[in-house]
């Protein structure tokens, strides 16, 4: 499941190249052939880094192909004889037939007319004996041309270095190549060779680098004969299909290649400068292969005085590039924010991503349309601390704006870049496989045109939540829920001021999400309406469009996962599926015990006219089960002042928020011939909307699923109500009955508990009695009769009342053994009537008494 970012830099392929065969090519008349002039380009002017390269500017530069396809970069050495990388021939161990490759010389546009290139067929690869794979070194490999290329005005063969050559730290090199122009995307067309200044990092400076924790957390160890070039800071690299290119430095006048392009870790990721073959260690090599064929390549001497510089006595300082994008002076200053402003349409916010673009949602300007208003020219974008605000050049929607809630995306690119410094600076943005560990801090920042900020809202603090309650609150049932390291369909924070807005909706305003890795802030999410008014509101993770914003403004920060404590979430291997649900939704998940979590979320506390408190069950965003016996008094008809409190942790203080209190505004009990009901229904003054720390319980149609684990929950203590559970296991019916002989009614069921835990729950509150089904869903079964810990009064038998009454209630599909009635008592051995002690205690049947009912 790591995503293992070691890669060698070769393409699979680009597109097909036309056709060119050796004959139709007719070299330009006047060419000349100069067997020892090497490293001399034609032109010799630059533009910088990461762009289209000039023709004839790197004569030597070839493109592989295979299939018709350009697989790998390489260099003509000599007229016969090209240096590339070995990773580009040896598959799997065995290297592949010198035949099935052709090389193209003097090619600029891979798309162009092949007018004035030349292709040749491969005689022969050679590659050193001990190379193996990539990161064990010797990378290199000399193909012999089948017939010799003309050296002219585009084809000219680049120096080699002799073993003793030093090329100086901090010198400014050049690769090239056809390869990516960033992590998985392709050069677009014409297919343009590309070139790219990179300077040379020594070895203690790069080994410094990579031995700093990078992408998943690798490290990586240099060996002889391996050589970096780049810059801590990244954004300037080789990448895919670069493999086998030149790195070429000028001495004198003189190209030299320093390096072979060999492998990166992603391509152009901070503190993980590219890694190249070094030439010069492998002179011998090379002279060994080309020796006695008919043209060998140029080691020309390295003039005296550049050998003996200051290179060799300075040491070079590990120098680790440290994030330039996510950093805020303090929460909610965010200096990435961005307002546009578009005559017609309500101020929409959005984030700056770089010097040159800012994201925001599409929906601001799509409103009425599917095509966006094309005058950008009244357009203005403010940035924090710009004297003036930014004129608009482009408009850029997300391909699925229109129709994707998840991709209501729109790129925007200013006219002119602004200067990034502390402030304006842009936001970090996620790549797709970033994993927000559970429990990271986060905040909310504006997003969009809705309404004026509420506040304080602006500044919540929100924790994320694990990934298995984020995906299963939301999911489908039986859904895999993404492991660390693959993208989450959804992130959850979870904010604690939420409740405030009780009775409302929070789904229209909108938000984005901020999540803080090592003081970085990253853009996690973006406002995901699908989520309803469940809390907390799902985000639409970012990450998914990482690629996309990379290709389209080529150079947003993109940044690496920085905090990698996976440690005690047990989530990193196991492969999770979601419980089932109903059509109401999620229903009975209960989170892994947490310092701050919640471990029984849908215990509520009955609090009756300030004198007792008993225990009841959220069954639906409205609608609170709890024991007659508990909330009413024996021949009461007035229903008593009765608060519900909802996301009581048991462990620990709770931060404020997740409590949730209602008052009850009625009692519903179901309509028994002549007795008191053991179970009423409570209905709450407005309703609870589901989260993690008030979420209902799923309930089951008579009896006890299948395969479940049973509890009773309850306190030990009414003061302090620190919930508490005790094992029991269920009685058969018989059984039950034979002990309790006479005094069952139908729907009570007897648990045995485990040994010791009998007295864990105190009984005046009325413990309920749970169990844990096989899918991991959390049932309630029954709430214990007044007076006792062994009889439960079950659900089962008001199923039709309870769904009739609380229309979302979440009953489960039916499973497992239905509740059976007593059988005939006479089937009981003799010596068990009675024998209970405790059946005396079960003098629960009251008097039905006219109540406030349906
Ligand atoms: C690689 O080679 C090994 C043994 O030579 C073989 O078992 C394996 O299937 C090969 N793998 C691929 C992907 O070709
Ligand atoms: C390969 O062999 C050469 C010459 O013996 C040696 O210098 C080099 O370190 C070896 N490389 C690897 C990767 O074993
Ligand atoms: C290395 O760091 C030291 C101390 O910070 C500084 O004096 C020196 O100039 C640095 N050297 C280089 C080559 O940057
Ligand atoms: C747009 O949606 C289609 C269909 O769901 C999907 O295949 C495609 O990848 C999406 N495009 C982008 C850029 O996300
Ligand atoms: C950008 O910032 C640099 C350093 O602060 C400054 O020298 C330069 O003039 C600024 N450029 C613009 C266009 O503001
Ligand atoms: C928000 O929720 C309300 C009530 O469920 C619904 O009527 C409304 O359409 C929702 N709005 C959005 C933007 O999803
Ligand atoms: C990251 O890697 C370092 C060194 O390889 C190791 O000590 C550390 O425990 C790792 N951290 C995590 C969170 O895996």
């Amino acid at each position: 499941m790591f995503q293992h970012l070691l890669l060698p830099l070769v393409i699979l392929a680009i597109s097909p190249i036309p056709e060119a065969s050796e004959d139709s090519v007719l070299s330009p008349a006047h060419e000349e052939l100069e067997d020892l002039d090497c490293g001399h380009p034609e032109l010799s002017a630059r533009i910088m880094g990461g762009s289209d390269a000039r023709p004839r500017s790197w004569p030597w530069q070839v493109s592989l192909n295979h299939g018709g396809s350009h697989i790998c970069g390489g260099s003509l050495i000599a007229p016969s004889w090209v240096l590339s990388a070995a990773h580009c021939f040896v598959n799997n161990g065995t290297l592949e037939p010198a035949a099935e490759w052709s090389v193209l010389l003097g090619v600029h546009s891979q798309d162009g007319t092949l007018d004035g290139v030349q292709v040749r067929a491969v005689a022969a690869i050679l590659v050193p004996d001990n190379y193996s794979s990539v990161e064990l070194g010797a990378d290199l490999a000399l193909l012999r041309l089948a017939s010799p290329a003309r050296l002219g005005r585009a084809v000219r063969p680049v120096c080699l270095p002799r073993a003793s050559h030093r090329f100086a730290y901090g010198t400014a090199c050049w690769a090239t190549g056809w390869g990516d122009v960033q992590e998985k995307d392709p050069l677009p067309l014409p297919w343009v060779l590309q070139e790219v200044e990179l300077k040379l990092l020594g070895e203690a400076a790069c080994q410094c680098l990579y031995s700093r924790p990078g992408p998943f957390n690798l490290t990586f160890q240099l060996l002889p004969g391996m050589l970096c070039a780049g810059y801590p800071e990244g954004r300037r690299d080789t990448c895919q299909g670069d493999s086998g290119g030149p790195l070429v430095c000028e001495e004198g006048g003189q190209w030299f290649q320093a390096g072979i392009t060999s492998f990166g870790f992603g391509c152009g990721r901070r503190n993980r400068p590219g890694v190249f073959t070094a030439v010069a260690p492998y002179e011998a090599w090379i002279r060994e292969q080309v020796m006695g064929s008919e043209s060998e390549p140029a080691f020309p001497s390295q003039s005296p005085g550049l050998q003996s510089g200051s290179w060799e006595l300075k040491d070079e300082n590990c120098t680790i590039a440290l994030p330039e994008c996510g950093r805020a002076p303090q929460p909610g200053a965010w200096p990435w924010e961005a307002q546009v402003m578009v005559p017609g349409f309500k101020p929409c916010h959005g984030a700056l991503v770089s010097e040159s673009w800012v994201l925001v949602p599409a929906s601001c300007f799509l409103e009425s349309t599917d095509s966006p208003p094309h005058d950008l020219d009244n357009w203005r974008v403010l940035l924090p601390s710009r004297p003036r605000a930014e004129q608009v050049a482009r408009l850029v929607p997300h391909k699925n704006a229109s129709w994707d809630d998840t991709s209501d995306l729109v790129l925007l690119q200013l006219r002119a870049p602004v200067n990034l410094s502390v402030s304006p600076r842009p936001v970090c943005l996620p790549h797709p496989e970033h994993y927000f560990l559970p429990g990271s801090r986060c905040r909310l920042a504006r997003w969009g045109s809705s309404g004026p900020a509420s506040g304080p809202a602006a500044l919540l603090e929100a924790e994320l939540l694990g990934g298995w309650w984020c995906h299963c609150l939301y999911g489908r049932q039986g859904a895999l829920v993404p492991p660390p390291g693959h993208p989450p369909h959804k992130l959850c924070p979870t904010y604690r001021e939420e409740e405030k807005e009780a009775g409302h909706c929070w789904n229209e305003s909108s938000w984005s999400l901020l999540c803080q890795e090592e003081g970085t802030w990253f853009l996690a999410g973006i406002r995901d309406f699908s989520s309803g008014c469940l809390r907390p509101r799902a985000f639409h993770p970012l990450q998914t469009h990482g690629p996309w914003i990379g290709h389209v403004t080529r150079g947003a920060y993109l940044e690496d996962q920085l905090a990698w404590d996976w440690g005690s979430e047990g989530e990193e291997t196991k492969t999770q599926t979601c419980p089932p649900r109903t059509e109401h939704g999620a229903c009975g998940l209960r989170p892994e015990p947490a310092p701050m979590g919640l471990l029984w979320p849908w215990m509520a506390e009955v609090h009756v006219a300030g004198d007792r408190v008993c225990t009841g069950i959220l069954v639906a965003p409205g609608w609170v089960l709890a024991a007659t016996h508990c909330v009413l008094r024996p021949g009461s008809t007035t229903v008593p002042y009765i608060e519900v409190y909802l996301g009581r942790a048991g462990a620990g203080p709770l931060p404020q928020g997740q409590q949730v209190s209602r008052l009850v505004i009625s009692i519903r009990l179901p309509r028994h011939l002549g007795l008191r009901p053991p179970l009423a229904l409570l209905e709450l003054s407005s309703r609870i909307e589901p989260s993690p720390s008030a979420l209902s319980i799923c309930l089951h149609p008579g009896g006890i699923p299948l395969g479940a684990s049973c509890w009773v929950l309850g306190w030990k203590d009414p003061q302090d109500r620190v919930p508490i559970a005790a094992a029991v296991s269920i009685l058969t019916s018989r059984l039950c009955h034979c002990l309790y002989q006479g005094i069952l009614t139908p729907g009570t069921l007897c648990v045995l508990y485990a040994e010791g835990q009998e007295d864990r729950c105190e009984v005046a509150s009325a413990p309920l009695l749970l169990c844990q089904t096989q899918g991991g869903s959390w049932v309630f079964v029954g709430i214990a009769l007044q007076g006792s810990r062994e009889l439960f009064a079950t659900t089962g038998p008001e199923e039709a009342w309870i769904s009739h009454i609380v229309r979302e209630a979440h009953f489960l599909a039916p499973s497992g053994s239905l509740y059976s009635p007593p059988e005939g008592s006479n089937l009981c051995p003799l010596d068990m009537a009675g024998a209970s002690g405790s059946s005396s205690t079960v003098l629960f049947l009251l008097l039905l008494t006219p109540l406030i009912q349906d």
